[in-house]
């Protein structure tokens, strides 16, 4: 099939390569010439593992083009994804103007039946509005059919997500569109969801929402455990290990990030209460995220009773391992927060390092784990990159001022950190659970 992806951004490059690996013609268009030419070259402006090579494999094999001219785009293919950026406004509704400009030009563009479909993450009820949209700048009465087909990707683990999804939700409201997209994903051999266009929105947000809820919800069970000796990693395996809830997500830690998460949340509470729902629940989750990401700050102030003048480590900076991808990042806003207490930081991350620079210049970018720690009166461990655990700790203890270890993502061993002469704190597993980490 021939493939047009308006938006060449994460989730376009991803969809457009692995589409393009699948055996079908694509164009990825977008409308940053840097960003095309850069593309054109074998390059690839984001970091995600797989990801180079398989956009230059099927360039060199002629499946995948790129374009900055959204008419070639609309023209070259009847089935036109849409993954352009729907980043939040100040009060948490989501932007919808780049959409808005994508189907205006589809209206002008059309000279024949097209598919559109929605893979940006949007708000119930967009496709309502972007028919809307489209047929105010349509000229004649062309048919076209629109439908939904969200994105499950995980950033670091995008092209497995994409070639192994646990489901792929497609909401149609034609036979056409049906079996097209049918077809299209039928080489994947995964389970299909076929819906209405409103159930398929419907389904990103609440996923995302439902995933959000379980991390905030162990969060909140890692403080009764802080306060009562519990081990939160030994509650969580003992919850999860029930089928019904599952062991995924329900890593305590400083708290979730990204692009997606806390979007996705402020768009679905301000979609709930424009229809009138007070969605309660999931003001609380995002509270508890909230005071989560301040976690390290609080606990070190504890610590160390004033943070000025004081040197801290930061061993990771991107919102999770596996990318470059600073958006959110629990990292940045505890450095931010750092320097405003005045104390001075070291950082260390194994790919994000560039984009932070650019971000927050003012601090010392270590060579490697070891540079970041040394001198400092604590290291907090943000990212849980692999490289954090094969560190020699005895060097980077005798490196430390003071050893104080704050591990944000319950990443490391307690018992070997404590066995160490490290002064160890995780989240929900207090020096009082070493008697029952060795368990
Ligand atoms: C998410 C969704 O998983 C994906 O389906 C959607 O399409 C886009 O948003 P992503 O933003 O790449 O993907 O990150 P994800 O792996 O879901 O992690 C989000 C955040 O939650 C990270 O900051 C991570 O550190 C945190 N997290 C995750 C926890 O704190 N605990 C957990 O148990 C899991």
């Amino acid at each position: 099939m021939k493939i047009s992806i308006i938006g060449s951004g994460y989730v376009g490059l991803v969809t457009g390569a692995c589409f393009a690996e699948l055996g079908h013609q694509v164009l990825c268009m977008d409308d940053n010439p840097q960003k095309i030419a850069f593309l054109n070259t074998g390059k690839v402006p984001i970091y995600e593992p797989g990801l180079e090579p398989l956009i230059k494999a099927n360039a060199e094999e002629g499946r995948l083009l790129f374009s900055t001219n959204i008419q070639e785009a609309i023209n070259y293919s009847d089935l036109i994804f849409i993954c352009v950026g729907t980043p939040p406004k100040e009060n948490g509704e989501t932007d919808l103007s780049a959409i808005e400009v994508v189907g205006k030009r589809i209206g002008e563009t059309i000279k024949s039946y097209k598919l559109i479909v929605e893979k940006s993450t949007v708000p119930v009820e967009t496709a309502k509005w972007l028919e809307k949209t489209i047929r105010t700048s349509l000229r004649g009465t062309l048919e076209f059919d629109l439908a939904s087909n969200p994105e499950f990707l995980r950033e670091g683990n995008a092209i497995h997500d994409f070639m192994h999804p646990d489901r792929i939700v497609l909401g149609v409201s034609s036979e056409r569109a049906g079996s097209t997209l049918v077809k299209l994903y039928e080489p994947l051999n995964a389970p299909l969801l076929m819906t209405d266009i409103e159930s398929a929105e419907l389904i990103k947000h609440a996923s995302n929402a439902f995933l959000a809820m379980k991390i905030s919800f162990i969060n909140a069970v890692a403080e009764v455990c802080e306060k009562t000796g519990a081990d939160v990693m030994k509650v969580a395996k003992g919850v999860g290990l029930d089928a019904r809830i599952g062991t995924a997500f329900l890593n305590a830690g400083i708290g979730y990030g990204g692009a997606c998460f806390p979007k996705d949340l402020d768009a679905f509470i301000h979609l709930a209460s424009e229809l009138d729902i007070d969605f309660k629940l999931l003001k609380s989750v995002k509270e508890i995220n909230d005071r989560q990401r301040t976690l390290s700050l609080t606990k070190l102030k504890k610590l160390l009773s004033s943070l000025s003048q004081k040197q801290i480590g930061i061993w990771g900076l991107s919102f999770k391992p596996h990318t470059d991808d600073l958006r959110g990042a629990v990292a940045l806003s505890t450095i931010q927060a750092l320097l405003r207490e005045g104390a001075s930081v070291r950082a260390y991350d194994p790919v994000a390092m560039e984009n932070a620079k650019s971000q927050i210049p003012s601090i010392y970018y270590a060579k490697d784990p070891y540079d970041a720690a040394t001198g400092c009166d604590a290291v907090i461990l943000a990212t849980e990159w692999p490289i954090f655990k094969q560190l020699n700790f005895l060097t980077v203890k005798k490196s430390m001022r003071r050893p104080i270890l704050f591990d944000g993502r319950n990443f490391l061993n307690p018992l070997r950190m404590i066995d160490l002469g490290f002064e160890y704190h995780g989240v929900g597993r207090t020096p009082l659970a070493r008697m029952n980490a060795a368990l």
